[in-house]
């Protein structure tokens, strides 16, 4: 799909499907008039039929029968201007563009509605969720319907503020953020990508052979990606002995960001990147494994937030750290009892070998903490289950000791709409990972799962600036909606993309 500023009045505009926006009342809103005018009261009379009162997630559609060039009009709800949040323009652009594939339509004009400053944003977000709603994985499947292109092939936007055409700087800023969105979405389309193959391609070996893929397009970023005896030789106990029972090799990868000018500071982004999530001898029953190559999200987020991240540009140095293994069973896996080394030195024992994600991340964390020597630290992982228990499965939990850096961190997440909140990161709990063979064990009790999970991996981050967001949840979804298809959903890219592009 195309994107491309349209220099004309919605009302002479020759597409196949003319997209605007009315925000409450529609009678009060002039494109509808002026729309409903040129179509002899259609308008009216279909909203009346079909009960359509702008309110979010109603919508019109409708043939012109030549009472206007364009050939069919949609009229999206958007709600009152007052509620009307800038990211849920993402599910507007999402259904613009499924609504043309759905009639058929090649062209297609949207008008964007004047909204001062903030109109780059509300655009950004539409160029995103005309692409990520027509997002689909299809890799897989061979029946006709899955090969044939979708018909639309260009998404126009058209600013004009009250039949004002743009000036030239108006016009730059549009197509800078139509390529925002552009980047934006592809990166998320990206992370869905690595999410929604299948565990038996999508290997460490092959998320590292993705990352380095990236790496070669961009000149800013460098790569390392260190195998199990490098690891071993690091000292990192804890991370290999997840991934031992398995045939693949542990894959330990270091992406960085390197700006042009000196950085402001160095940003370490950590994702979890277990590429199947077994349970280990503590095995998932088949119905909680079934899903388990979603276990690699906050890799695929962090790994794909990289592109963006080298394609907008930041002031700061950046490195994307994934311990990428898989939790199975064999002969060789790790068991119940096993007391492990960590490379910061400390020894775990292990009374789950399902919670296995603290374990590689701890030592990722300790990676990024004596390698690279951070100013600031976060992780992506999906955790626990508890952190679904907690918050429902949409919502992405966020701990942290560090209220400034938590408090950006919030405020980029709602930026950019992704659903984040916060948990207490209470020391009491502390007492249920005691051991008495160990310095410490893996597992709590059953009450505070997220928050013993961000209380262990506090061990291993000690007084870095740090915020763990538990992605469990939102990783991928089950119930779609129009800009998020059902599957891996790419969640925190868009944050991260967002923190990154903050000069803080
Ligand atoms: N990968 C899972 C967590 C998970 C659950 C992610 C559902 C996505 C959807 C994690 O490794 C895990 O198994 N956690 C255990 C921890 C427990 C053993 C303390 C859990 O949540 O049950
Ligand atoms: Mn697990
Ligand atoms: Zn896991």
């Amino acid at each position: 799909m195309d994107f491309a500023h349209l220099i004309e009045p919605a009302l002479t505009s020759a597409v196949d499907l003319l997209v605007f926006i009315v925000q409450g009342d529609p009678s009060r809103d002039p494109q509808w008039k002026a729309v409903d005018a040129a179509l002899r009261g259609g308008l009216t009379a279909a909203a009346k039929a079909e009960h359509f009162e702008g309110k979010p997630a109603q919508s019109l559609s409708l043939w012109t029968g030549g009472s206007l060039p364009a050939k069919r009009v949609l009229v999206l709800g958007g709600g009152s201007k007052a509620d009307q949040k800038l990211p849920g323009f993402r599910d507007l652009g999402a259904v613009a563009a499924q609504t043309g594939n759905r009639v058929g339509a090649q062209t297609l004009a949207f008008v964007l509605p004047a909204l001062g400053a903030k109109t780059g944003a509300a655009l950004q977000f539409t160029v995103e969720g005309a692409l990520l709603g027509t997002y689909k994985f299809s890799r897989y499947l061979t029946g006709e319907d899955a090969k044939r292109p979708s018909p639309l092939t260009s998404f126009g936007i058209i600013t004009e503020a009250k039949g004002k055409k743009p000036t030239a700087a108006e016009a730059r800023q549009v197509l800078a953020s139509i390529e925002r969105g552009k980047t934006i979405a592809r990166a998320v389309a990206r992370a869905r990508d690595f999410i929604n193959e299948p565990a038996g391609f999508m290997t460490p070996s092959q998320l590292a052979a993705e990352a380095s893929e990236i790496t070669k397009r961009h000149p800013q970023l460098s790569i390392t990606v260190l195998g199990a005896k490098k690891c071993e030789e690091l000292g990192m106990g804890m991370f290999l002995a997840v991934g031992k029972g398995s045939e693949q090799e542990s894959k330990l990868i270091h992406m960085v960001y390197k700006p042009a000018k000196k950085p402001k500071k160095k940003i370490a982004l950590i994702g979890k990147g277990v590429t199947f999530d077994s349970g280990g001898y503590s095995l998932k029953p088949s119905n909680a494994m079934e899903d388990m190559k979603v276990d690699m999200s906050g890799a695929a987020a962090v790994i794909s937030a990289m592109d963006a991240i080298a394609t907008l540009g930041s002031e700061y140095e950046i490195h994307a750290i994934a311990a990428c293994c898989e939790n199975l069973v064999s002969g060789r896996a790790y068991k119940l009892g096993d007391v492990l080394t960590s490379m910061d030195g400390t020894t775990v024992e292990i009374n789950n070998t399902d919670a296995e994600g603290r374990l590689t991340l701890g030592d990722a964390i300790t990676y990024a903490r004596t390698k690279v020597e951070p100013d600031e630290m976060f992780d992506f992982a999906t955790l626990t289950g508890a952190c679904m228990v907690a918050l429902g499965p949409y919502t992405a939990g966020v701990m942290s000791d560090h209220e400034r850096l938590l408090k950006d961190w919030l405020a980029c997440a709602e930026q950019s709409g992704e659903d984040m909140w916060r948990l207490p990161l209470n020391g009491r709990l502390r007492e249920q990972l005691k051991s008495s063979v160990a310095d410490m064990r893996n597992t709590g009790d059953r009450f505070g799962g997220a928050i013993t999970a961000g209380l262990f991996l506090k061990t291993f981050v000690r007084s870095t600036p740090w915020v763990h967001v538990d992605i469990a949840g939102p990783a991928s979804i089950t119930s779609g909606k129009p800009h998020q298809p059902r599957g891996g959903t790419g969640f925190a890219v868009a944050t991260i993309v967002q923190y990154a592009a903050k000069a803080l």
